[in-house]
C-alpha cells in the first residue's frame, strides 16, 4: 500500500489493502473481479472479491466520493433502502508516479439486478410498470426522510424481487442532499420530474436496443411514477378530518397505512369547531416503512423484503387456524411455522438448485405453486406435495439468476443478448462463481446466502 494513500472507513477488513489500488480499476485482473452485472454509468465501476463477499468499486473524484460516502451512511441509519458505503481510499498513485481517481466502495446488494438485466430475462411491458412501482416506492420512502435526490433513474436504483414483485434500492446518490427539516414540495416535484423524464428516457433506449416491446407507450409508463407516487405520497401523509365520535377512522387510518407496509410513528391530531361541532384532524407526521419485514423479523428472525414478509405473515395465520393454535401467543405458533413450514420446504430443494432464487423468493413460489395445483386439481395439495412438484417442474426451468450474473460486464451482456445466444456453460466465470456460491452455502448449511439474514448475525 502506497504511503500517500488514505481509507476512511468505519471498520476495516485486512483484505482491502492487498487489492491493487496502484492499477486504474478499468485494468485491474480479472482474478480479483466478480462477474455480475452493471448498470449503466459515467464512471469506472468493477465487482471484487473480498473475503466471502463482494463489494463494488467505483473510481470518482475525491470530494465526490466522501460526500457520496457520508449521504450513504445517514441513509441507512435513517433505515432507507440503499446500499450500503464501505470505505472511501483517496491519495493512490499508479506505479510511475502519477495521481490515480480516488473510490468509494459499497457492499454489492445481493440479488440485486439492475433494470437492463431484467427486461434481458422478461422482455414483458409488465415488467416495466412493476419496477416504476417499486421505484415510485423508494421515492416516497427517501422524501419521508428529507432526502433529495437530484438524479432519480432505473439506472440509479437496483431492484431484488420481491414475492413476484420488485424491491427497489438507491445505488447512487452522488447528486443527492439531506434535508432533515423536511423537503420542500418543489424539490419532491423536481425529483418526480427529473424521474419521469429519465424513465422515458430509459424506456425508449430499451426499445431501441430491441429490449422492451415496441408496443410499450414510454410516456404512459413515464407518467405512471408521478401517478404512483401521487397516490402514495397523499395516502400516507394527507390530513384527514373528522367528527369526534368517529374516533374509530383514527385506527382504521393507521390500518390503511400498515396494508400499505408503513407504520405510523407519530400522529399529529388536533380540533377544530366549525358550524356543525368539534372535528378531529389527524395527519400523520412520521412514517415508517418496512412494517411486514419487520413483524416478520421480530417473530422468526428471518431478514425478508416487505411483501415476502407479508406473504410469510398470512401463511403463518392460515397455519395458526389450520393447527388450532389460535390461542396460543403469535411468537410461538412462528417458531412452530419456522420449523414445521418454512425450513421443511426449503430443505426440500436441493442444493443446487437453491441458488437460482433467493430463499424467501422460493418460498413465495411454493406458496403460489400450491394454489396453481390446488385450483388445478380442484382440491387442497400438501406444501410438501406442492414444493416436490415445484422443485421438479418449475424450479429447473427457471433462468439461472446466478449464471446469468456470471455474464458480467454489460456490453458484454448485451452483446450476448443481442444475438440471443446461450452462454457457454464452460465460461471460467461460472466455475469461479459456483465456487463462490458453494463457500457461502457452506459457511451457512441451510443455505441461506446473504440476501436473509438471522437475528444477531
Ligand atoms: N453496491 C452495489 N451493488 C450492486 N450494484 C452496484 C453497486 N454499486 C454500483 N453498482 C452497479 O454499478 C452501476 C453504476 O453505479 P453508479 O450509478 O453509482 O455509477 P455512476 O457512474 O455514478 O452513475 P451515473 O452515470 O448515474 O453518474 C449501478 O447502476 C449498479 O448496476
Ligand atoms: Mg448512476
Amino acid at each position: 500500500m502506497p504511503q500517500s494513500m488514505q481509507i476512511t472507513a468505519a471498520t476495516i477488513d485486512p483484505a482491502l489493502l492487498d487489492l491493487p489500488w496502484e492499477i486504474p480499476l478499468e485494468e485491474w485482473p480479472a482474478e480479483v473481479l466478480a462477474a455480475l452485472p452493471r448498470g449503466l454509468s459515467r464512471h469506472i465501476v468493477r465487482f471484487v472479491n473480498l473475503s466471502e463477499r463482494v463489494i463494488a468499486v467505483k473510481e470518482i473524484g475525491e470530494s465526490v466520493a466522501h460526500h457520496e460516502y457520508e449521504l450513504l451512511r445517514d441513509l441507512l441509519r435513517l433505515g432507507a433502502p440503499c446500499v450500503t458505503p464501505t470505505a472511501v481510499i483517496t491519495g493512490r498513485t499508479a506505479l510511475d508516479g502519477s495521481a490515480l481517481n480516488s473510490v468509494l466502495v459499497t457492499e454489492h446488494l445481493s440479488y440485486s439486478l439492475p433494470y437492463r438485466a431484467l427486461f434481458s430475462q422478461y422482455m414483458r411491458p409488465e415488467t416495466a410498470t412493476r419496477l416504476i412501482d417499486a421505484l415510485a416506492v423508494l421515492l416516497v420512502r427517501l422524501h419521508l426522510l428529507g432526502f433529495y435526490w437530484g438524479d432519480v433513474s432505473l439506472s440509479n436504483t437496483l431492484f431484488r424481487r420481491d414475492a413476484g414483485a420488485f424491491a427497489a434500492y438507491l445505488v447512487d446518490a452522488e447528486t443527492g442532499e439531506l434535508h432533515t427539516e423536511g423537503l420542500t414540495d418543489g424539490k419532491r416535484l423536481y425529483d418526480i420530474d427529473i424521474a419521469r423524464t429519465n424513465i422515458i428516457g430509459e424506456l425508449m433506449d430499451l426499445q431501441a436496443g430491441a429490449l422492451l416491446e415496441p408496443s410499450v407507450d414510454t410516456i404512459e409508463v413515464g407518467d405512471r411514477i408521478v401517478s404512483r407516487y401521487t397516490e402514495l405520497w397523499d395516502v400516507l401523509t394527507a390530513e384527514e378530518a373528522f367528527d369526534l365520535g368517529e374516533r374509530w377512522r383514527v385506527r382504521s387510518r393507521i390500518e390503511k397505512l400498515n396494508e400499505l407496509g408503513f407504520d405510523v410513528g407519530e400522529l399529529t391530531m388536533k380540533t377544530e369547531a366549525d358550524g356543525s361541532g368539534t372535528r378531529m384532524i389527524i395527519q400523520p407526521k412520521v412514517v415508517d416503512a418496512g412494517h411486514y419485514h419487520r413483524q416478520i423479523m421480530r417473530l422468526t428472525g428471518l431478514d425478508v423484503q416487505e411483501r415476502q414478509g407479508q406473504r410469510m405473515l398470512n401463511d403463518l395465520q392460515t397455519f395458526r387456524t389450520v393447527t388450532g393454535r389460535k390461542d396460543q401467543p403469535v411468537e410461538q405458533v412462528a417458531h412452530a411455522w419456522l420449523t414445521e413450514v418454512f425450513e421443511p420446504t426449503l430443505a426440500a430443494v436441493p442444493m443446487e438448485l437453491r441458488r437460482k432464487l433467493e430463499p424467501a423468493e422460493i418460498f413465495h413460489e411454493v406458496l403460489e405453486h400450491r394454489w396453481y395445483m390446488s385450483e388445478q386439481r380442484q382440491h387442497d395439495v400438501t406444501t410438501q406435495e406442492a414444493v416436490d412438484d415445484y422443485v421438479r417442474t418449475v424450479l429447473p426451468q427457471h433462468w439461472d439468476e446466478e449464471s446469468y450474473l456470471s455474464l458480467g460486464d454489460t456490453q458484454e451482456m448485451e452483446a450476448i443478448f443481442d444475438d440471443e445466444e446461450p452462454v457457454p456453460e464452460d465460461d471460467a466465470d461460472f466455475a469461479a462463481l459456483d465456487e463462490a456460491t458453494a463457500n457461502a452455502f457452506e459457511l451457512n448449511p441451510m443455505g441461506f446466502t446473504a440476501g436473509m439474514k438471522f437475528k444477531g448475525e
